[in-house]
Order: structure tokens, then sequence, then C-alpha cells
């Protein structure tokens, strides 16, 4: 059943965070569903422009409507992921998104409120809910000042005006994430202080974390022993999600990791089976592996076994 973030934000507020997970094939789209489903748990699927265009932007649609066929019991959102206002808007005329974002962060205050009012009066109209950003995204770098990168992150005195001038439905902040595998040059700095001054500024209104992959060790290292060359990457400590949940983020969104899952799995099953020319058993081996990977990170979520829940509540609001 596919609902609107809106709805999974309410019943998540303050408790536990959604998966935001993003795909792009029929392997992903699998191992998605298989996942949270076996750890019960609500979802939300992320579609970039990039995975729009991979091969054409009714693929996934079909792909994921037959998934709902497929798996009936399975409570998600269909989000759009990082739009611009073009895309927004084929998204909401598509009548298949439930909940676009408008990527404006990189204008100035003012021009991102106008670009993402323009998307909230379009969607509103047609039921679909809108994620914004204020903020801009960027990896604590070692030659970058602490005051340099403070001046990225979500100002939290200008918070509230955003969200009340644009009329967004939740809000994306920077605090210390980046999106892919490079994310700290250090010891990782996920900034709370500024997130908790956000949540103080809007009591109740779901917020959302980007570059939010963990970048598992282990899984670098199996990567470079198969032949990878991935080195000094490094990722969000997935233990910081549950308190970050209760500071107001409801929406964690994961893609880097799922890629690292994919690029292990297939380098594993190369190096291992040089003969094999079939894309099954590295496709078979993929989907279970992801639909691991998914349940585990619902885990870390808090979202896992909150599947049922949920339906009452959407039960008894129809
Ligand atoms: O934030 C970006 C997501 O990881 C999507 O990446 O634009 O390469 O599909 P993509
Ligand atoms: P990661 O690169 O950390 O997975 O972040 C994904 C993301 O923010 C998608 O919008
Ligand atoms: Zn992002």
């Amino acid at each position: 059943m596919i609902v609107t973030t809106k709805k999974l934000f309410e019943a998540a507020y303050g408790k536990y965070a959604i998966g935001a997970y993003n795909i792009n094939n029929l392997e992903q789209t699998m191992g998605l569903f298989r996942g949270n489903l076996d750890s019960q748990a609500p979802f939300i699927i992320q579609i970039s422009k990039g995975a729009r265009s991979y091969t054409h932007k009714l693929m996934l649609e079909g792909l994921i409507r037959s998934a709902e066929d497929v798996f009936p019991d399975a409570i998600f959102a269909v989000h759009l992921d990082h739009g611009d206002e073009q895309s927004c808007y084929d998204c909401v005329d598509s009548g298949f998104y439930s909940s676009v974002m408008i990527d404006a962060s990189h204008e100035d205050f003012d021009t991102n409120i106008a670009i993402t009012r323009r998307i909230v009066d379009y969607a509103h109209a047609k039921g679909v809910v809108v994620e914004a950003e204020l903020g801009q995204l960027g990896g604590v770098e070692e030659h970058v000042s602490v005051s340099e990168s403070d001046a990225k992150l979500t100002n939290p005195a200008q918070a509230l005006e955003f969200v009340e001038r644009s009329g967004c439905d939740s809000l994306a902040v920077a605090i210390g994430t980046s999106h892919g595998a490079y994310k700290f040059a250090g010891s990782q700095a996920l900034r709370l202080d500024v997130l908790a001054e956000i949540q103080k500024a809007l009591p109740g209104f779901p917020l959302v974390m980007h570059g939010s992959s963990s970048v598992p060790q282990e899984e670098v290292e199996r990567i470079n022993q198969a032949g990878g060359k991935i080195k000094g990457a490094k990722g969000v400590d997935a233990s910081q999600f549950k308190r970050a949940a209760q500071l107001g983020v409801t929406k964690v969104n994961i893609d880097t990791d799922g890629r690292l899952v994919w690029t292990r799995v297939h380098r594993e099953h190369f190096l291992d089976h040089p003969e094999n020319f079939d894309m099954r058993p590295p496709g078979k081996v993929f989907m279970a592996e992801y639909a691991k990977f998914i349940a585990d990170k619902n885990e870390k979520l808090g979202s896992a076994g909150q599947l049922e829940a949920v339906r009452k509540i959407l039960v008894s609001a129809s």
C-alpha cells in the first residue's frame, strides 16, 4: 500500500526513524520489499533523477507496482529524491509518487523558499507531500575551519521561518553528514547539538537526515580484498540513529551502503567463480544480502516491528 510520508512520520515522530532507500533496478526492488517485510517495517522508496533516467522513468514505476502485488502487506511511500522544479512537477503529475523532495538548498534563503512554495502549492493540490532542504550537506574536512563548516549547517534560527513561509511538510537538515562513501576525514561528527536546536525551533515537525550511510568497515575491507579500491571510506555511526529520532528525525536516507552490498557481492562472486557469465547467480545472492541489509538497518532505525502498528493507525484514520 502506497501512503504519504506524512502518515508514516506521524506514527514515527520522536520514537523511531523510517528508512528511505534509493533503488535503481529489479534486484534492489525485490531485496527492499523482502527486507522490509522480514523486519516488519514501513519504509520509503526513493527514486533519484538519475534512477528515473537510468532506463526509463516508467520502468521503476512498473517494478514497484508489480512489487505491490507480490508483497501486498507492504506499507511504503514513493518519494522523488533531490528533485528540481521540473522533476517535481513531472512526478506530481504522474499520480504515482506520494512525496517529492524539492532541493533548492544551493539557492539563497529567499529563493529557496520561493521555489519550495511553488512546488508545495502544486503538490498539495494533488495530495502529494513535499520535503525541502535548508543548509548544505558536506563532509567534515580537515582543511575546512569550524566556522566555515558551521556556516553550511542548517541555521536553527532560520528553520521556523523557512517552514512557515514555504509550507513544506518535512525538512532535510544539514548536521554534518554528506553523500557518498567518504563522509568524515577525522572522527565522525554528527552535530546532534544543532539538531536539538532545530527541534526546539520546530517541535513536532518531521526532520530528514540525508547522507546517512554507515559505510561498514567490514564491507569496505571485503570489497578491497576482492579487487576494489575504496580507501579511507567512512560513514555515520548507526548507533546514533535512535538519538536522532528522539530529536525529531523521522526519515533517514540510505543509498551508498546498498551500493556497497552490490559491489561486494558481485566482486566476490566473480572472483570465486571466474567461469561464470550468468547474471542470475550473483543476482540471487545480492537480493538475499540486500534483504538482510535492509532488515538490519531497520533494527538500528527502530522501524523494525512497527508495520502492524502503522497499519492500525492507517485503518482507523480511513
Ligand atoms: O543523494 C543522492 C542519492 O545517493 C542518489 O544518487 O543521484 O547517483 O542516483 P544518484
Ligand atoms: P548516502 O550517500 O549516505 O547513502 O546518502 C543517500 C542520500 O542522502 C540520498 O538522498
Ligand atoms: Zn540526499
